[in-house]
């Protein structure tokens, strides 16, 4: 079967239809969903059942895979899947449970940000017949392509602050609190990237900031950067530049992190369950 690849959003996001990721993948095939993935930011894969291995063999087209030697979540699981999910064993959260509270981009807050990552539902919470837990992806290229010309030249040059402190203090005002997260504030973990990055592959400016991780734009007055930098978060999640995929059971969703931004949604709790494994590229 040809693959058929498939626009979801007027920005963002395409299905390609006609994919097995359990069979390696050839290199024609492989030309499509690459062209696909870098066009669209978010690929979705669905409808045939796969594994880890099938997983891992798939995202590593892409390039060198993040392996999590000392992980917390990892498990008895492969070095290379990290596990999102809200199921307790023995008291202790199986994977990280708080993934995706605010709008991010994957680990921006470090020298050399994460790329592509691919998330693989094999739970799926479910109330009434439908489907919870659906994830929200938002177009940072799309994004900074409509800001008006003289927003572009005031942010074209700047840099921004990434740090893990801003995901905890949103969390914390939330009446959330989390060890890990509380280690990493401690540890100061950040990173200053530009306010717009290029991307690497496709040479597209993107947005890089987000309300989850950006603290601060530097080199304008205080009060000037807090004001611009609530303009463009606010700016990037705007609908016409989102889309939002619900998900089914053996779903894969691989997701740029620097054209795009994505968003989890906590509208379940146990005893229903979300399980989600991720492969993550090295940056
Ligand atoms: C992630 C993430 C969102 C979700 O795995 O990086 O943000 O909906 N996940 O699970
Ligand atoms: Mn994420």
């Amino acid at each position: 079967m040809t693959l058929n690849v498939k626009a979801l959003s007027p920005h963002i996001g395409a299905e390609i239809e006609g994919l097995d990721l359990s069979a390696p993948m050839s290199d024609e095939d492989f030309a499509v969903v690459r062209d696909a993935f870098y066009k669209h930011a978010v690929i979705v894969v669905r409808g045939h059942s796969f594994d880890d291995d099938d997983h891992i063999r798939f995202s590593s087209r892409f390039g060198e895979l993040r392996t999590l030697k000392f992980d917390k979540y990892l498990g008895e699981r492969r070095p290379e899947i990290f596990v999102v999910s809200n199921i307790k064993k023995d008291d202790q959260y199986i994977g990280a449970h708080d993934a995706g509270m605010f709008w991010h981009s994957d680990a921006p807050f470090i020298p050399k940000p994460h790329g592509p990552s691919a998330l693989h539902a094999l739970e799926v919470p479910q109330q009434d017949g439908r489907a919870l837990g659906a994830t929200h992806f938002a177009s940072a290229a799309a994004a900074y392509e409509a800001l008006p010309a003289g927003t572009k030249k005031l942010v074209d040059g700047l840099q921004a602050v990434q740090s893990l402190a801003r995901r905890l203090e949103l969390a914390e005002a939330i009446g959330i609190t989390s060890a890990t997260l509380q280690q990493s504030k401690d540890q100061e973990v950040q990173a200053v990237h530009p306010v717009v990055r290029i991307h690497p592959v496709t040479g597209q400016k993107c947005l890089y900031v987000c309300d989850g991780y950006t603290s601060e734009i530097l080199g304008v007055p205080a009060d000037e950067g807090k004001a611009l930098l609530k303009e463009l978060t606010t700016h990037v999640i705007k609908p016409e530049f989102c889309f939002t995929h619900s998900w089914r059971v053996h779903d894969l969703v691989m997701w740029d992190n620097c054209s795009s931004q994505h968003k989890a949604t906590f509208d379940y709790q146990l005893p229903q369950r979300r399980l989600m494994h991720r492969t993550t590229l090295v940056g």
